[in-house]
């Protein structure tokens, strides 16, 4: 069964979570990604919960792998674009090792920026993310492709350019691997059609109830 992620990102300010929680139609296969503090609601609703993020240093701030792992949420995001201005590849590599160790699922994402794409660097950068973050890690993880230049920008490549991608991914390392990046209702039924992938990674739409619910159906043919 594919997998549906939602990145809550901060998306809700609490109000619309009560709705948010009655509404979505979850399954086992959906994983939300709440900000850290709402998710408790989420386990008490029975969501399959993952956090953003996890630290790796007991400081003022963060919350550790063991605290998340003993709350009763099984994955983690590591690698996301929008932290790795502050996170490089080896960063991330101790994060991915912690998380490992402290029995959490890791979806880890990569992909390239535009420059890099515009470069023909693609396939380098993502062999590069792949191979530093992965370094030392014999376990499996799960692999978000998401190119940054369609990270919330309505722009999402082609059929064919993500085959080619995410098979250059699973030849390197055999794990599922999704799609992230401007995923929505409008262009999902499209995106069924690539028959390599194993799931998405969806920011803004997993916020919209409706789009959501549209994407889950979709993906799960009701
Ligand atoms: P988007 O975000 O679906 O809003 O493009 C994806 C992500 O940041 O993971």
């Amino acid at each position: 069964m594919k997998l549906i992620v939602g990145n809550l990102k901060m998306y809700f300010d609490g109000s619309e979570i009560v709705n948010y929680l009655n509404c979505v139609k979850f399954n086992d296969n959906v994983i939300i990604l709440p900000s850290s503090i709402h998710i408790p609601y989420f386990l008490n609703k029975g969501f399959n919960v993952g956090v953003q993020n996890i630290g790796l240093f007991n400081v003022t701030g963060e919350i550790s792998a063991l605290q998340v792992k003993n709350l009763g949420v099984s994955y983690v995001l590591l690698g996301h674009s929008e932290r790795r201005n502050i996170e490089n590849n080896g960063y991330v590599n101790l994060k991915v090792k912690e998380s490992l160790e402290n029995g959490l699922n890791v979806i880890l994402c990569v992909g390239e920026s535009l420059d890099e794409r515009n470069n023909n660097l693609t396939k380098d950068v993502i062999k590069r993310q792949l191979d530093e973050c992965l370094n030392g890690i014999d376990e499996s993880v799960i692999i978000a492709y998401e190119p940054v230049w369609a990270i919330g920008t309505g722009i999402v490549p082609s059929n064919d350019e993500i085959s080619d991608i995410v098979c250059f991914i699973k030849n390197l390392y055999p794990y599922r691997v999704l799609y992230g990046g401007s995923v929505n209702y409008n262009n999902i039924a499209e995106l069924e059609k690539c028959n390599v992938l194993d799931g998405y990674l969806i920011g803004k739409s997993s916020s919209i109830i409706s789009d959501f619910n549209g994407i889950i159906d979709c993906v799960y043919k009701k």
